[in-house]
């Protein structure tokens, strides 16, 4: 086997499967879900370890690339190549993904006491989230095997990324996504892309219990995130941050989880990191789910990983609106590693909203699903498990206008109009109106601008004060 190539490894009873021969479910005959093993893998059998890359030739060509005009080169995945060569440099679809900013937050570290704070921002991507980089990847190999149809179910983001990378690579996209349940922004993109749309009366479970029986009848590539080389993408951003932190390893990555692909991918990255020899230990990985879609939360707390039960999902951060997470185990085993040992905290739809215009403020900004991570990030320093002289990267996963409708209705005052909150939430909500920025409407009169503008200067700036 040469270094170009790679097995489909089983995570429950390692089996090992030709790429050529994978099931168009990507699940093992014993049901679990693969994932990409090269020679060089750990645990990959022994006679194949001295095709191991050199951690430090890769590290100074890797920054070459930056240079380069070469497509592949300009892309943030594919300029990792060399640690996923799963389709050859011609066959590779790219719309320059990847070499996403990682954004210091003062404003919000200042509030939390901590030194420093730092957003990996990763819905700064092409389509506007973490997705494009795990898309740019299974769709080459979706091409290169010679597919026609594409398909995915998602809450939006990954529909979005899968139409937009699919018209790049002339493929035909069906998209199922639950109907009403997602934001309009990423409806509009798969649209605007050219996926044929279909919308289920049924939530995000729902569509891919559908989309699952359609490959076993259709020739349709699967492209949810149980697809091993998806995950092969979305493992770069542990690199590059690496790159960003100029190899040193941040103390905490905090992640939202869904339906627990990204965790996991992150995982991989920064294993191979450690395994390669670029770093010597690993970031404590931690995901953070909604409060109303937290089956992975009851898994790690209640089970110690050893079970899941799935939950109804609910919450207004619809991207996270999974009550049934495929890549649960592959997320129990990233958690829990010894290595990594970080913890599933839940937080709530308030904590939620408060934790979005905080990142809002900093001018940042980013989608409800991500802002999980800051939510999360107060809980832990709250109760001890994280430090205030520690270094935390935040993954934001998504970019604010995916749902700009959700933050207008924050900053309208409206988006806990039907909701149940405590009397303590009411009091919370009610303090925080100084950080809400409603738009003011008026007839177009300089003095009455310039009233406004008398009131607004009386206030000072728009503060942020921990929850
Ligand atoms: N954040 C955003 C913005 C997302 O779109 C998703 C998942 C997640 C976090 C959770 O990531 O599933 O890897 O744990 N969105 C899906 C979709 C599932 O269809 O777009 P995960």
């Amino acid at each position: 086997m040469g270094l170009s190539e790679h097995t489909l490894r089983c995570i429950g009873c390692d089996s090992r499967f030709d790429p050529k021969g994978v099931p168009s479910n990507f699940r093992c005959h014993c049901g679990e879900l693969l994932e990409v093993e090269y020679p060089w893998s750990e645990g990959a059998p022994a006679r194949q370890i001295s095709l191991r890359p050199n951690a430090n030739a890769l590290r100074f060509l890797w920054q070459e690339r930056r240079t380069s005009t070469l497509s592949a080169d300009q892309s943030g995945v594919w300029r990792f190549r060399d640690l996923l060569p799963i389709v050859q440099d011609d066959q590779i679809v790219t719309l320059r993904e990847g070499n996403t900013p990682l954004y210091e937050m003062p404003k919000c570290a200042a509030a939390l006491g901590m030194n420093w704070l730092l957003a990996k921002h990763q819905g700064m991507n092409p389509t506007g989230s973490f997705k494009d980089t795990g898309m740019t990847a299974a769709i080459s190999v979706a091409a290169s095997s010679g597919f026609e149809w594409v398909g995915c179910a998602s809450t939006g983001n990954t529909s979005a990324a899968m139409a937009a990378y699919a018209a790049r690579a002339g493929l035909r996209a069906l998209v199922l996504i639950p109907e009403g349940k997602i934001a309009w922004g990423k409806l509009s993109q798969s649209m605007d892309y050219g996926a044929t749309t279909v919308q289920l009366r049924t939530d995000f479970d729902g569509c891919v219990q559908v989309l699952n029986e359609i490959v076993q009848r259709a020739p349709i590539y699967l492209l949810n995130s149980v697809n091993p080389y998806r995950l092969e993408g979305q493992k770069t951003p542990a690199f590059e941050m690496l790159e960003q932190m100029e190899w040193q390893v941040p103390h905490h990555i905090i992640v939202p989880g869904g339906n627990l692909a990204n965790c996991s991918a992150l995982g991989k990255g920064f294993a191979e990191m450690k395994h390669l020899g670029f770093i010597d230990h690993v970031p404590k990985i931690s995901v953070i789910q909604a409060s109303g879609a937290n089956p992975f939360y009851t898994c790690i707390n209640m089970y110690g990983g050893r079970a899941l039960d799935a939950v109804t999902a609910d919450t207004r951060a619809t991207a996270i609106r999974i009550g049934n997470p495929a890549s649960w185990k592959k997320a129990v085993s990233v958690i829990t590693r010894p290595d990594y040992e970080g913890w599933c905290e839940q937080v709530s739809e308030l904590e939620i909203a408060l934790a979005k215009a905080e990142i809002g403020a900093e001018g940042i900004g980013c989608e409800p699903a991500s802002a999980v991570t800051l939510a999360g990030l107060k809980k832990f320093l709250a109760d001890g498990r994280i430090q205030e002289d520690e270094t935390v990267i935040l993954l934001l996963t998504g970019h604010t206008l995916k749902d700009a409708e959700y933050t207008i209705d924050y900053h309208r005052g409206v988006l806990f109009e039907d909701a149940e909150l405590t009397s303590s939430e009411k009091a919370l909500l009610a303090s925080k109106t100084k950080g809400r920025a409603e738009p003011i409407i008026l007839d177009p009169q300089v003095d009455k601008v310039l009233r406004v503008l008398d009131a607004e200067m009386g206030k000072g700036t728009r503060e942020l004060q921990p929850a």
